[in-house]
């Protein structure tokens, strides 16, 4: 296979829509407001004229990634597709915001590396797990706990929370629109 160039590089489709293409990459617990907080994120992008688009595990789970489960090796499948989807998106110039509970500190930076510097932002929703189950919005903690879910974050699958990320929301202490404004305040800079 030999790689195709095109004549309209990645750079031209970032200045048509004249913006700094990115990846949001949300990462923690189920039910710790990933999906909520990426959607209130994208929703001010998009007041602000941005172009963006966001992957969201469980729909991406319902498509392109519908032959996976959720074993480490099928984690790991799921993560690194994620992965050059968001990179392929990127090179058509958009905000990337992606919502996987993206496990492994070793695929996150694997997709990190696939990017460009400083395009890979990760953002770490940082809610407890007690919090998470006891809000267990989909009811599936109770069923992980009942043994009627195998492979459940933070029951019997781990989740290694980022040592390093660029932006940490404690959602404890934040509300969705508070921990939106404040990443928003945080890569206003960026461009
Ligand atoms: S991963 O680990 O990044 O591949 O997971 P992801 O693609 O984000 O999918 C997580 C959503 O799938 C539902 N679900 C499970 N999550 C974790 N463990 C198990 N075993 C599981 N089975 C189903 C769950 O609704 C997750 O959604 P969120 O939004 O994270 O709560």
């Amino acid at each position: 296979v030999h790689w195709q160039a095109t004549d309209i590089t990645r750079e031209h489709h970032a200045s048509l829509k004249n913006q700094t293409p990115r990846v949001l990459w949300f990462t923690g617990l189920s039910g710790s407001g990933k999906s909520t907080i990426a959607n209130e994120v994208e929703k001010r992008l998009a007041l602000m004229n941005r172009h963006t688009f966001l992957l969201d595990g469980d729909n991406v789970r319902h498509g392109l990634n519908k032959d996976l489960g959720f074993t480490e090796a099928d984690r790991i499948e799921n993560i690194r597709r994620v992965g050059e989807v968001a990179k392929l998106m990127t090179d058509a110039g958009l905000i990337v915001l992606t919502a996987f509970i993206s496990p492994f500190r070793a695929e996150r930076q694997l997709v990190r590396d696939m990017l460009a510097e400083h395009e890979f932002i990760e953002i770490f929703v940082d809610t407890p797990l007690e919090v998470a189950e006891e809000r267990d919005v989909k009811g599936l903690y109770r069923k992980a706990r009942e043994g009627k879910l195998k492979n459940f974050t933070g029951i019997d699958s781990p989740y290694e929370p980022p040592e390093n990320p660029e932006i940490r929301v404690n959602t404890v202490e934040m509300t969705p629109e508070e921990a939106a404004d404040h990443i928003i305040q945080q890569i206003l800079p960026l461009k």
